[in-house]
């Protein structure tokens, strides 16, 4: 399978996981999209969905998909979203695509996170694709030479802004040996939105698009 059949393939197989009835959370980029276009199928059979990007809940209402405020949700028993490093420990790098802390806000809520996502994804060690970082505009500078004190080379995403009116500093030259000790000391950085390890709160369940089918993770 391609790269891009892989990710329509876990997109599919996440549909086994909806239970009928529920409001879905949904994520952000294109094997999210390809969710998204799963999940209209079976519109009849869900409530509504939490989108965790603008993108995304645009592309849901355009399918007809209803789309709730995270804050009149009691229950979101599931999350689907994809990821741009995922380990076996079910450890990720996410917020390629920028929409990192909405998608960290919606897991958090989430009884359950389905990662999707094609092989290319599975890594031993999570560093290698660039660590975003959200951060308040005037705090951009200031967070840099924290992140060059742990041993990070940061640059500013060019010309991009996210959801949330912030920038995004891409973090270049990691090797994260402790996923969850990173998260925190990154987010306890004055100015950090958030970042885009999800170690403190990890997958519950991958699968995995692979030549030879969907391997689930757990
Ligand atoms: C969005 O901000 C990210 O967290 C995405 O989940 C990630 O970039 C995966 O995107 P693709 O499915 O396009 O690889």
């Amino acid at each position: 399978m391609t790269q891009d059949e892989q990710k329509r393939a876990v997109a599919a197989a996440a549909i086994q996981h909806i239970p009928v009835g529920c409001i879905v959370g949904v994520g952000t980029g294109s094997t999210a999209n390809y969710f998204i276009d799963e999940l209209a199928k079976i519109k009849n059979k869900i409530e509504g969905a939490v989108a965790s990007s603008d993108v995304t809940a645009q592309r849901l209402k355009g399918h007809g998909i209803e789309v709730l405020d995270l804050n009149n949700v009691i229950d979101l028993p599931v999350y689907v979203d994809g990821a741009d490093e995922i380990t076996e420990h079910l450890h990720m790098i996410k917020g390629g695509g920028g929409a990192l802390t909405r998608e960290k806000i919606v897991a958090a809520v989430a009884r359950k996170f389905i990662c999707i996502t094609d092989q290319s994804k599975l890594v031993n060690i999570l560093g290698n694709f660039p660590l975003p970082v959200e951060v308040i505009p005037m705090a951009r500078s200031y967070v840099a030479r924290e992140i060059v004190h742990l041993g990070g080379h940061p640059a500013l995403r060019q010309g991009f802004v996210t959801d949330n009116g912030n920038v995004i500093l891409d973090v270049h030259g990691l090797q994260i040996m402790n996923p969850v000790e990173l998260e925190a000391t990154l987010n306890q950085i004055t100015g950090v939105v958030t970042n885009g390890l999800f170690a403190r709160r990890p997958a519950d369940t991958l699968l995995l698009g692979t030549d030879k089918g969907v391997r689930t993770i757990t």
